[in-house]
């Protein structure tokens, strides 16, 4: 009676707390180095000297509002890489990309972002943090509708890519994607160019997830449904308040912004750089 009611508990807690991880996703590689526990509340991966590990949803999603909470990896993080991002498959790929780069104890994290439509990236925009990523979980947000893709930390949107395709600039709509998340060495040029190598002595690397939480379309099978809150995010765009903090983010956290970097683009910069509304 009493092992009943405690798995009862349990799995109510489980069941309010959001998705399982059990249910949603799978390790893919790193073996036992990407580990879903915590009755499937908690997924950590973990990167070693021999291997890193990584995970995928099951679900393929066509447009959404995704959340996910993260802790990074604490401490000498440098030279490590934890990747978090949506992508279909083939050659001309869609991917909408959060990167976060690590750093020596006390320096910051780098949160590198990317979009890629038809195949093609080169959309890179970086930005430093106004929390430390490692002493907590953040919720790192990607809303993903027919007019517009929008990256949020913790509410706060740091990034949009609008639909120009009117301009003719490609606009990841017509693939659905699956997400996936990975943590790797890229010591070559990860940390302050590739100058800080990682510290293996401080190996095993983990970044650890929680509350996954997906307002999406899931295509399954051929067909598309979509999630009930569908409502609140589909013809979602950012209003004034919003558009505040988005440049209070530009103006104090960017480091990096493919639109400003002529030497890059010596035949111009790429069109979506040039519109104004
Ligand atoms: C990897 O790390 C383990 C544990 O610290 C150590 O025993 C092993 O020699 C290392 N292997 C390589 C290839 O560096
Ligand atoms: C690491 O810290 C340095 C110095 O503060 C900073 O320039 C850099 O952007 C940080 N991030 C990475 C990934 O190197």
């Amino acid at each position: 009676m009493m092992i009943m009611l405690v798995l009862l508990v349990q799995f109510l807690i489980s069941v309010c707390n959001g998705e399982s991880f059990d249910q949603d996703f799978k390790i893919t590689w790193g073996n036992d180095r990407g580990k879903i526990i915590n009755n499937g509340q908690l997924l950590t991966l973990t990167l070693d000297n021999l291997s890193g590990s990584g995970f995928e949803s099951n679900k393929e999603f066509h447009f959404g509002k995704i959340d996910m909470q993260i802790k990074l990896v604490p401490g000498n993080s440098a030279g490590t890489v934890t990747a978090y991002y949506l992508s279909s498959q083939g050659d001309t790929h869609d991917e909408i990309d959060y990167e976060f780069l690590g750093n020596v104890t006390g320096e910051p994290y780098t949160v590198h972002t990317n979009v890629y439509a038809e195949g093609k990236g080169e959309r890179e925009q970086q930005f430093h943090l106004w929390f430390d990523p490692t002493s907590d979980f953040h919720t790192y947000s990607i809303l993903w509708n027919p007019q517009t893709i929008i990256f949020a930390i913790d509410e706060i949107p740091i990034r949009e890519f609008k639909n120009r395709e009117q301009m003719g600039i490609p606009f990841p709509k017509t693939h659905a994607m699956r997400l996936y998340s990975s943590i790797w060495n890229a010591d070559q040029w990860a940390t302050q160019g590739g100058r800080i190598k990682t510290d293996w002595s401080q190996a095993p690397f983990s970044s650890t997830y929680k509350n996954f939480k997906a307002e999406a379309c899931v295509r399954f099978g051929g067909t598309t449904s979509c999630h009930p809150q569908t409502v609140n995010w589909m013809t979602r765009k950012l209003d004034g308040s919003s558009i505040d903090r988005l440049n209070w983010v530009r103006k104090n956290f960017m480091i990096y912004n493919y639109c400003i970097d002529n030497k890059r683009f010596p035949q111009g910069l790429p069109k979506e750089c040039n519109a104004i509304d």
